[in-house]
């Protein structure tokens, strides 16, 4: 049986969307309300921190900038992720080492929604695979709008299942420490490649350089109409000239990027 608390009506699905949206830039169409409720369940019940969804809404539109507002945003944002994920964007990130890695005092590197972290420190490792000591010269910006993943991604420990079978065995063992509870810890010389901050793509970016590299993977995806095409402008603003944005294979974006050209694979070059 259910009770008129154990659903999420459609007024006050519409009103999360819309705070989600607002937030983050996330557009949940309308056939999201299962996900929405799945994600959220385990907060709201009889005996749980809110009696009804309506509740929830109710606190998050009270303190939106708090921390149950950003609790909120970690629930229902994807943070899917995994080491080495889309191959094919290493080997062009060690293609562009190889090529530019030595002439640079430093090359900048940013991955914009780097969720728990996966992202950047297989950055940091192909880096190292391929400068050794010299990669220090690499700095890794990591960020992610969720504070939760952030905090995750500065740990920096993962179950074994996100470690075996996803890089050959020669790399484990180089780049992480196993705990005796089985986990797997990038190692420090990895992290000391990697910074990881907070930081919402929809607020102006705050940087006073301008990356090499930027790999924005599988988020325009999530993203509005709008949204997509104010970031790809100012992502491609913080490029260095001759500068490469790297989307995910599942990301589209409008056809023809002003002032970047598109060499295949998502892999857009600026101008
Ligand atoms: C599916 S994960 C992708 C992780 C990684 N880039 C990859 O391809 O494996 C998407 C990430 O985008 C983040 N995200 C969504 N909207 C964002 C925003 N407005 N600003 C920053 N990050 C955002 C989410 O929190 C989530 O961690």
């Amino acid at each position: 049986v259910t009770n008129d608390q154990d659903l999420l009506t459609e007024d006050v699905f519409n009103n999360l969307r819309r705070f989600f949206f607002m937030k983050t830039g996330n557009s949940l169409s309308e056939k999201k309300r299962y996900l929405v409720l799945y994600r959220l369940a385990h907060l709201v019940g009889p005996d749980k921190e809110y009696k009804t969804y309506r509740d929830l809404c109710q606190r998050v539109h009270s303190d939106p900038d708090g921390p149950e507002a950003e609790r909120l945003i970690t629930l229902l944002t994807t943070h899917f992720s995994y080491f080495f994920r889309e191959p094919d964007h290493f080997d062009f990130f060690r293609e562009v080492l190889s090529r530019y890695g030595s002439r640079f005092h430093e090359l900048r590197v940013w991955s914009a929604a780097c969720s728990t972290g996966e992202e950047p420190y297989s950055l940091a490792i192909t880096a190292l695979d391929c400068l050794g000591a010299e990669a220090i010269r690499i700095k890794i910006l990591g960020t992610d709008v969720s504070s939760e993943a952030i905090d995750k991604a500065r740990k920096g420990i993962y179950n074994e299942s996100a470690i075996e079978g996803k890089m050959e065995t020669g790399r484990i063992h180089r780049w992480f420490d196993r705990d005796q509870a089985g986990k797997y810890r990038v190692k420090p010389e990895v992290r000391a490649l990697v910074r990881l901050k907070e930081f919402n793509l929809l607020e102006p970016f705050p940087f006073n350089k301008r990356f090499h590299v930027i790999f924005l993977r599988n988020v325009l995806y999530y993203l509005g109409q709008d949204a997509r095409a104010d970031l790809m402008k100012k992502l491609t603003a913080s490029l260095v000239d001759g500068g490469y944005l790297v989307l995910g294979h599942m990301d589209t974006v409008p056809v023809g990027v002003p002032g970047m050209s598109n060499r295949g694979g998502n892999i857009f070059k600026k101008l």
